[in-house]
């Protein structure tokens, strides 16, 4: 509980200077202030109202315009206008808070939902991937933008989802390029962009025949796996489409009307009722390309930018003065400024663990699982064999995001060990006496989205 008694010396010394600055411009005056009020939040911020009689002022626009003076005269404490119950000034009394500078992605994920980072007041920003609608994350160089991408793309995998992922750089994503949720190759160049997006597109049209075949008139991929679920037909992952240097690549094929455009404008306003996210991440913004998606796009995650050109470009004119020393630091359409989580990239390297990266206890596990259950690996098989429940998601979990296990469709969306796990089994001793690294390479490379077929 916030000790209020500790703040009446400091109200009363803003009391008298919201009465001097009143009495001294014209339009408002102290008289019509109706009663004074000191307040804790539930969020600790101490907060100390001047209550204006509406029935008397006579106009209230003055009092409004008197905030920015009231403000200067207390030495920039945070004073905002407030008129959804009557007129009234209020101070915050309490010190703004700081955000620390680097906050980790909770190991606990929350199912169906992306947590983005933490607001000042400690507070999740994040949402139901189908309420966040498209995402777009702006910032220049060393600002947070890939970090913001690859934890997103992480939660994406921990949740199951389909992957296409684009990369003009190829400096985001290479540790995802044999990971088995991608739909497509991992697309490095803009006409492999443009191949990437005919693929989702795909997808989605696809999805328009299923949708159609469901009796429930799906709006909503949710709605649509009710359907399917009940009725005995394959569940629709999520599909996230991440997008790095997206602007480059638009402006470099022609602007929004060119194929690169028009393709992705597409897929951002069909896409969201198919389960299809965009995430779209560049240094920059123009204002043709921004202009094109804006009306789609739910999230504007932006980071550090190099112009009050770019921060307006993107709607958020505060963007502009992030400090560079604060990486990760952003201001968000919805929540205002944020630290973004972090996730250290060697979460997301598939390849570097999968090539050695069975312990002894997994290596038994994964061996039971092909021998006893025909490769399934659900909660209650591992809790079978002496697990805990928390065990044993962790590593379904953990396994999911290494591609060596993955939900099939075919088989009541129950978790299974991949063909890339039942490789890594087979082929061990093969693979250690591999000498030349660039084949070790190849052979991991096999089909990777087949599933594990028994
Ligand atoms: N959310 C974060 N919290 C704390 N530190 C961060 C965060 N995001 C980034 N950083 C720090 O800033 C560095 C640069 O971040 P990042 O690689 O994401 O930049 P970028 O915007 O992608 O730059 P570029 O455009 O050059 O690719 C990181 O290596 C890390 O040290
Ligand atoms: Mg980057």
């Amino acid at each position: 509980m916030i000790d209020l008694q500790r703040y009446l010396p400091v109200a009363q010394q803003v009391q008298a200077v919201i009465s001097q600055v009143l009495d001294s411009r014209p339009g408002t005056s102290s008289e019509y202030v109706q009663g004074w009020v000191l307040r804790g939040t539930p969020q600790n911020d101490v907060i100390f109202y001047a209550v204006l009689d509406a029935g008397r002022i006579p106009k209230p626009e003055p009092f409004e315009r008197a905030t920015h003076q009231i403000s200067s005269a207390l030495g920039g404490p945070r004073v905002y206008w407030g008129n959804s119950t009557g007129f009234r000034i209020a101070v915050i009394l309490t010190p703004a808070k700081r955000l620390p500078r680097l906050i980790d992605l909770p190991a606990n994920l929350p199912s169906g939902r992306a947590l983005i980072g933490l607001r000042p007041d400690g507070q999740t920003a994040g949402g139901k991937w189908g309420d966040l609608k498209h995402i777009i994350v702006v910032g220049y160089t060393g600002s947070g933008k890939s970090i913001t991408t690859r934890s997103l793309v992480y939660q994406a995998i921990r949740q199951d989802f389909s992957l296409i992922l684009a990369d003009l750089d190829g400096t985001t994503f290479p540790m995802l390029v044999e990971h088995p949720a991608l739909m497509t190759p991992l697309a490095g160049t803009t006409d492999e962009f443009i191949g990437a997006l005919q693929v989702a597109l795909g997808e989605l049209e696809h999805r328009a025949i299923l949708y159609k075949r469901a009796a429930n008139f799906p709006e909503k991929i949710e709605e649509y796996n009710q359907w399917a679920l009940a009725s005995g037909q394959e569940p629709l992952k999520r599909v996230l489409v991440a997008l790095d240097e997206f602007n480059s690549a638009v402006t470099k094929t022609g602007g929004p009307d060119g194929k690169l455009g028009k393709l992705a404008v597409e897929l951002a306003s069909r896409g969201r009722k198919f389960g299809i996210t965009l995430l779209l991440s560049a240094q920059d913004f123009s204002k043709e390309v921004i202009g094109a998606v804006r009306d789609e796009v739910g999230v504007m995650i932006a980071h550090k930018v190099n112009s009050e050109n770019v921060a307006r470009n993107v709607g958020v004119a505060a963007a502009a003065q992030i400090s560079e020393r604060t990486p990760g630091r952003a201001i968000t359409n919805r929540w205002g400024q944020i630290q973004a989580f972090y996730l250290d990239k060697s979460h997301l390297m598939v390849g570097a663990q999968s090539a050695d990266g069975l312990t002894p206890d997994e290596k038994l596990i994964a061996e039971r699982a092909f021998s006893e259950t025909e490769g399934k690996i659900s909660l209650e098989v591992l809790m079978g064999w002496d697990m805990g429940q928390r065990e044993a998601r962790r590593l379904q979990d953990d396994w999911k995001l290494r591609g060596w296990a993955a939900n099939d469709p075919q088989r009541a969306n129950s978790v299974y060990i991949t063909p890339k796990l039942v490789d890594l089994l087979t082929n061990r001793q093969a693979r250690q006496t591999l000498t030349n690294p660039v084949q070790t390479r190849q052979t991991s490379l096999t089909n990777p989205t087949n599933r594990l077929t028994a």
